[in-house]
């Protein structure tokens, strides 16, 4: 997809010209840790290119086609060093490639946790990378190219942040949800709006569901199902009051967001191309801005 794949290219070149810096950069980085004992190393959290191998430590299958993938930092104690809304390139071979392919994943986890990061993983259809990534088994390992800084997120800048996210695109809102829910010092509000094509896609329900609990005035999620005769159980179930049926429409964010005139608002959008171009607009305004919100109101991931 041209979303996912535009820094391609260009970092396939930085990846073999970073292939030659790789040592350097180990002796490195182990000279700052026996320089530092005490200090836990952080691995990702400088930006840019960054190349580390790190072990699949567990695999859970998520649904039909998405798994979480937990990774061990190679020391316990590790941070991963990320931003908020950073993703992480990642490096693979898959059986009988003779390039290298790469692509950027979000970690979802928790960044003060240290230790590890978790992926979650959709996978394609004679996808390279995810069909990789989702044949690999615990003990097996991945190379990571170094990070990609999404928003410069700021604690309290806004005062409520709207996030709309399709299918797979759940990962970096996801990741900007639990980082601003479980920091003491945020108190901005959140609105998710959350479409997926039938109700086994709607990934992470528990955690999302679990922090509406725990924030009933901070965070608020909305579930749209395009196909609810679909459920995860095979039952069929036309009519669920959890979820609203259908894409994220104009009258759906009418119904949900309460204008351009609310003070200190921000829009995330992440979700299949089409599903951005409807909202934020390509050649036309999009919903979004039909609705009055300005281009600056709104971050596409
Ligand atoms: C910054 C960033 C972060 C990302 N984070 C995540 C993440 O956390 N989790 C995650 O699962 N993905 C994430 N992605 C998407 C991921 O990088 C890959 O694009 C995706 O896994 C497909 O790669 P592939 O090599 O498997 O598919 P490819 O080999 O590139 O494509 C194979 C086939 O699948 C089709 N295909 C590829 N992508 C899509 C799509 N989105 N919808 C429909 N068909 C498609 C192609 O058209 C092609 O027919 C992210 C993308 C970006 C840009
Ligand atoms: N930049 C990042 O940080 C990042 C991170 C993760 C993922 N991503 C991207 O996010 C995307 C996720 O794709 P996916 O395969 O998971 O999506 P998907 O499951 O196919 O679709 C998700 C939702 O988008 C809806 N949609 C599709 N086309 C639409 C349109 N024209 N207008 C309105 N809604 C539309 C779908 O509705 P229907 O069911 O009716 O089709 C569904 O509700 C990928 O492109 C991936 O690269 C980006």
């Amino acid at each position: 997809m041209p979303v996912a794949h535009a820094p391609s290219r260009t970092l396939a070149l930085l990846a073999v010209a970073g292939i030659g810096a790789y040592s350097l950069q180990r002796y490195f980085s182990r000279t700052a840790l026996a320089e530092s004992p005490q200090e836990p190393p952080v691995y990702f959290g400088g930006g840019g290119m960054n190349l580390t191998s790190l072990r699949l430590y567990s695999v859970q299958i998520v649904n039909h086609n998405t798994k979480r993938l937990l990774f061990e930092l190679p020391d316990k104690d590790a941070r991963c060093g990320l931003s908020l809304t950073s993703a992480l390139l990642t490096i693979t071979r898959p059986k009988g490639r003779w390039l290298p392919v790469i692509r950027p994943y979000t970690p979802i986890n928790d960044f003060r946790e240290p230790g590890f990061i978790e992926l979650m993983v959709k996978k394609y259809p004679n996808g390279k990378a995810s069909s990789h990534l989702h044949s690999l088994e615990p003990g097996q390992s991945v190379t990571f190219a170094g990070t990609i800084k999404g928003f410069p997120w700021s604690p309290n800048k806004f005062s409520h942040v709207y996030l709309l996210a399709g299918g797979a695109g759940i990962t970096p809102i996801y990741q900007l949800i639990q980082g601003v829910l479980n920091n003491p010092e945020e108190k901005t509000k959140m609105t998710l709006i959350f479409g997926v094509n039938t109700e086994q896609d709607l990934v992470l329900r528990d955690e999302l569901d679990d922090f509406k609990k725990r924030f009933p005035d901070r965070f608020n999620v909305v579930y749209t199902v395009s196909d609810p005769s679909k459920t995860a159980d095979g039952s069929s179930s036309p009519s669920n009051p959890s979820y609203k049926q259908g894409r994220i429409t104009e009258s759906l964010l009418k119904e949900v967001m309460k204008g351009p005139d609310e003070k200190g608002i921000k829009i995330f959008v992440c979700g299949p191309p089409a599903m951005e171009a409807s909202l934020t607009g390509y050649r036309n305004q999009g919903i979004l801005g039909k609705l009055g919100y300005r281009k600056d109101h709104i971050h596409k991931f």
